[in-house]
């Protein structure tokens, strides 16, 4: 069944709000699984830190990787040298998650804290990073440097091997959020329906309808 679908048919049963945890959670496991999924990618914000001391938004899509339904952890991939993991650490791991496809009409909205890994964890993801998919991890300077020349650099120019791809590891992180709180907004054409879910520690959920 597919997302707007299995939504349409919680908000037709007795008690939706009952089974609005459970879907939003399994449905973000099935976006981490395939990238048919509307929700296999989404935009990851953060917090910058400008040059002034003030703060503004920075936003980036990610794959959404693994997601944990009973730690309530979404994962994704980056290289350390990022902008966004710089953003991470100087802002205690604030992020929000996006996402949304428009043929579904759901908007879902994750905020949480992100930890940057580098352990046994981060280890057995880099395995499973496809070879060409290495080569986001080999650049020789920093992603996001400014390049003076006529043509664009491209990662094509990192496609090696399996052996030399190992080099990738040392840029690869796993970066986990633990989320705290979810906004789902549904713009259904029977008239549009949102909710809000809470989790106070691992185990209770505050789940409520909020105005749309
Ligand atoms: C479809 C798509 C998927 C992407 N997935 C990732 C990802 O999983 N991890 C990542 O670090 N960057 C990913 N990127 C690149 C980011 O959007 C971003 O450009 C890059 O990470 C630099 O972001 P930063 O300078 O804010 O750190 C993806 C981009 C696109 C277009």
């Amino acid at each position: 069944m597919g997302l707007q679908a299995a939504f349409d048919l919680l908000l037709s049963s007795e008690a939706p709000l009952d089974g609005m945890d459970g879907l939003i959670w399994q449905s973000l496991a099935a976006g981490a699984t395939g990238n048919k999924h509307p929700w296999s990618i989404g935009c990851l914000m953060t917090i910058r830190k400008t040059g002034d001391d003030s703060f503004c938004p920075s936003g980036r899509t990610v794959v959404l990787r693994r997601c944990d339904l009973v730690a309530r952890t979404v994962d994704f991939y980056t290289d350390v040298r990022s902008a966004k993991v710089n953003e991470l650490e100087l802002s205690g791991g604030a992020v929000c998650w996006l996402f949304y496809e428009p043929s579904t009409k759901i908007q879902l909205r994750l905020q949480g804290i992100a930890t940057v890994l580098n352990d046994k964890r981060a280890d057995a993801a880099w395995e499973s990073v496809a070879l060409q998919s290495r080569s986001a991890y080999l650049s020789g300077d920093t992603p996001g440097k400014q390049v003076l020349s006529l043509q664009p650099p491209c990662t094509a120019d990192r496609f090696v091997g399996q052996s030399e791809s190992e080099a990738g590891r040392e840029n690869f992180r796993l970066v986990r959020t633990q989320i705290q709180s979810v906004d789902w907004l549904y713009l259904r054409q029977g008239g549009h329906v949102r909710a809000s879910l809470a989790y106070d520690g691992k185990e209770s959920t505050e789940v409520s309808w909020l105005v749309p």
